[in-house]
């Protein structure tokens, strides 16, 4: 590199003739809508009735202080109180069990101070039960949601989705699963209990009081997305998992908010995949490692049968490249403790206990219908999206969000299966006298309203060696909602629109990509 690998931080924001404060003071502090009335309650009879509340709280996370951390609290006020699980001494959760076809009404009050706004990622409701950040709602403020689960069985989850925040209340701890299941499921017969184990990955950064320290690099991180220094499983540091000797699910999600891992075994067991963000693949997949971006699920059947008592097993992310930003992120050093790409352990599994309970991993798990390109009604000419950096906003299709707005090529028709593809243009970010740079960042695309097939991945020739570090770890043969576009990369998905006309977002699920106005919204019409 040139000599711009030199420069610090502060330089960089003045050569660019940008303070944070400046930047921030745009996109951070203005823009919110003016929150909504509390809606009626609608008098249908329901399945299912929670009480959701957002709040802030100390949890202990680190020895000494504890930490400040907003989290949501629920309380099932009518139906199973099963229904609802808590993550004991974590911030995350709760957990929300439901199954397909079930009503229910979720009234969430928010408790924090400021907006907010409960979104049901991967969840297929109708656009004003979808969380959009035009519902975002004020302080002390309440919000209904009503829907019924048309979800498969698969681990779904929520988070806020109010606009320019999201990062930053997800950082603070509001998230939490959303498990569906269906007859379907139940018929494949997994592992299930206390064998069927949700793993919520993380990273965090800690101030020496044990707070939460979000963008300690300000205007840069939040440009690259934050990353921290800390891996958290289920809010939890060094997390350990103790098992027995015999088959368990794992649920994966990736809940951090830039973050992407390539998990893999350290002995290099290969991993058996029956599950993506949409729920049971058709039949158990393997792959030597699994490329996991923010927002995505991924569910595991791991047999422990064959090891020791006593032994121990890490899940490591795995050295990869491409996803550091280019020279913009090289220069800007993120967070060398833990960089993007490098190595580190993720959790320890550690076998504790003999078990004799056998069972087989299931031939085939689900169905899937495949939706066909020649049945898209745009086939010839796939919805182009480009993902660019165009002055320091990460933009798509040149634009950045508009609360109520639409373009018109973001347009579709309900009842209709389209192709989409998005395409990852790396850029170059001029830097005045000191010449240009290179940005490549990587794009965790993510939809709302419905899950998606992947049809096809192409990549730039020259960039082809940084995205082999990870392409071997995508799953694409399940429903997606989340998709990873790698730099110079361009991918295919198949979507179709039903059940619901209205507005809804789609956007890029690094956080930080997000609240910079990389999100956009898609009119499904009548
Ligand atoms: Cu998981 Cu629009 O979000
Ligand atoms: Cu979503
Ligand atoms: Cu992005």
């Amino acid at each position: 590199m040139s000599q711009s690998d030199k420069l610090s931080r502060r330089d960089f924001l003045r050569l660019s003739g940008l303070g944070a404060a400046a930047l921030f003071a745009g996109p951070i502090l203005s823009g919110c809508t003016s929150p909504e009335q509390a809606r009626p309650i609608p008098t249908t009879t329901v399945d299912l009735e929670i009480a959701l509340q957002a709040v802030q709280k100390e949890v202990q996370i680190l020895p000494g202080k504890a930490t400040r951390v907003w989290t949501y609290q629920g309380q099932v006020t009518k139906g199973d109180p099963a229904s609802l699980q808590t993550l004991p001494g974590s911030y995350l959760g709760p957990i929300l069990r439901v199954r397909k076809g079930q009503r229910v009404r979720i009234t969430f009050t928010n408790n924090l101070p400021e907006q907010s706004i409960v979104h049901w990622h991967g969840l297929h409701v109708p656009d004003d039960m979808d969380g959009h950040p035009r519902h975002a709602v004020g302080p002390r403020q309440t919000y209904v949601y009503e829907f019924q689960v048309l979800n498969r069985a698969g681990t779904y989850w929520f988070h806020p989705h109010p606009h320019k925040l999201t990062g930053s209340q997800v950082y603070k701890g509001l998230a939490g699963l959303v498990l569906v299941s269906d007859d379907e499921e139940t018929a494949a017969g997994l592992p299930s209990a206390e064998y069927d184990i949700p793993l919520i990955i993380q990273d965090r950064t800690f101030a020496a009081d044990n707070q939460l320290s979000y963008l300690p690099g300000g205007m840069m991180d939040q440009m690259m997305g934050f990353l921290g220094d800390r891996i958290l499983v289920n809010g939890q540091p060094d997390f350990v998992l103790p098992v027995a000797t015999r088959p368990y699910r794992l649920r994966l999600l990736n809940g951090s908010n830039s973050r992407i891992y390539k998990l893999g075994w350290q002995d290099g067991t290969p991993l058996t995949v029956i599950a993506t963000d949409g729920g049971l693949l058709e039949k158990p997949v393997q792959r030597s490692y699994i490329t996991l971006a923010p927002a995505e699920r991924i569910e595991l059947w791991v047999d422990f049968s064959g090891r020791a008592v006593g032994s121990e097993l890490r899940l490591q992310s795995l050295v990869f490249a491409g996803a550091e930003g280019g020279d913009t992120g090289m220069m800007m050093g993120r967070s060398p403790a833990l960089a993007d790409g490098s190595e580190f352990t993720v959790l320890r599994v550690r076998v504790e206990r003999k078990s004799e309970e056998k069972q087989a991993l299931p031939e085939r798990l689900s169905a899937i219908p495949r939706y066909r390109l020649e049945d898209a009604v745009n086939r010839e000419k796939p919805r182009a999206f480009t993902l660019t950096m165009q002055q320091m906003f990460w933009t798509i299709n040149g634009r950045t969000f508009e609360m109520e707005s639409v373009a018109e090529d973001e347009t579709v028709k309900l009842n209709t299966l389209e192709v989409w593809e998005f395409i990852n243009q790396p850029g170059t970010m001029s830097m005045g006298m000191m010449g240009s740079m290179t940005e490549e960042m990587a794009h965790p695309i993510h939809i709302h309203g419905l899950q998606f097939q992947v049809l096809e991945r192409k990549v730039r020739p020259e960039m082809t060696a940084n995205w082999e570090t990870v392409s071997a770890g995508f799953v694409d043969e399940g429903w997606k909602d989340t998709v990873l576009v790698m730099p110079g990369e361009r991918v295919k998905l198949l979507l179709k629109f039903e059940d619901y006309a209205g507005l809804y977002v789609y956007h890029c699920h690094n956080l930080e990509h997000e609240d910079l106005g990389m999100m956009r919204n898609y009119r499904i019409t009548a």
